[in-house]
């Protein structure tokens, strides 16, 4: 009988058995593009040549080891890299086409098209209802009251916190439980109807039953959103991705429809970490 320790690597079980509850087939059009990306601090180089095609109304999950490179990559996407002294991204990274470190482009440009929501949950210090109304009013999305309070009335019920708040709307959004915050900053980023939500690790302050609340509504938005997300957690990108981009040191090793990349993993690096066997 053969047991772990004897088992040669050929005859070990590829994969591991965790849920994959909404993979399959991603047919949407590629909403982002990464071409050879290579990102630094200073002299340390955190990427290395990641090229990636990451599709419309799926969740692309972003997994490895802490200090892989996630976050770099994640922030490369809406220019949040600018904004870190020392940082410097080369490559390309196209949006609908449109390389978004092009000369003409603005940054804040870039970043409205582009939600962000944190690994903490950070509801500015204002009233729930100014949290969500916050970027329709700075890009001047709601002309009237009466389109203001719809929108804002519409982005709480997407984010599924409309019920829980609509009689304290004035009160201030950091009132609310770990979760419901976290809800709140997805309501204020589907606000301004973004294209694409980044999302770094946005559970991970979060009990099991807010984080099942977030996953429920991260698989609602993405069927008219991209959303790309880093997760520490394997069994997280299992159930909410349908792609999975597993980096290493600062390199893209695989990526492939998060059921293939689970159960039938193309590289014994990617099977020995959602094994367990490092990192
Ligand atoms: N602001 C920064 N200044 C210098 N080095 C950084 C900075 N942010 C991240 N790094 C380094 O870049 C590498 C990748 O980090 P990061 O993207 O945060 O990884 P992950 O999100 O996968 O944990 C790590 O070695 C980290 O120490
Ligand atoms: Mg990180």
């Amino acid at each position: 009988m053969s047991t772990p320790q004897n088992t040669p690597a050929s005859a070990r079980a590829p994969g591991i058995s965790l849920k994959v509850a909404n993979s399959g087939p991603v047919t949407s059009a590629t909403r982002i593009s990464l071409r050879q990306i290579n990102a630094f601090y200073g002299a340390k180089q955190a990427l290395f040549d990641v090229n990636l095609e990451i599709p419309d109304n799926a969740v692309t999950a972003f997994i490895g080891a802490s200090g892989c490179g996630k976050s770099t990559l994640l922030r490369c996407l809406n220019r949040m890299n600018d904004t870190i002294p020392n940082a410097r991204v080369e490559g390309q990274i196209l949006m609908d086409g449109v390389d978004v470190n092009g000369a003409e482009i603005d940054p804040v440009s870039v970043r409205s098209r582009i939600g962000m929501v944190f690994q903490k949950p950070s509801p500015f210090p204002m009233s729930i209802y100014d949290n969500v109304a916050y970027g329709p009013r700075t890009h001047r999305i709601a002309p009237t009251k009466a389109d203001l309070d719809a929108l804002v009335e519409k982005s709480l019920r997407r984010a599924a916190l409309w019920e829980e708040v609509k009689d304290r709307l004035g009160k201030s959004g950091l009132g609310l439980s770990g979760g419901q915050q976290q809800r709140l900053c997805i309501a204020r980023a589907l606000a301004v109807s973004p294209a694409v939500i980044l999302m770094d690790e946005p559970c991970s302050a979060l009990d099991p039953v807010a984080t099942a609340h977030i996953e429920q509504l991260i698989e609602d938005i993405r069927k008219h959103t991209c959303i790309v997300m880093v997760t520490h957690s394997m069994a997280q990108a299992a159930r909410v991705s349908q792609i999975t981009a597993f980096f290493h040191m600062g390199q893209l090793i695989e990526t492939a429809p998060t059921d293939q990349l689970f159960t039938a993993p193309k590289l014994e690096q990617t099977q020995d970490y959602i094994t367990g066997r490092f990192g």
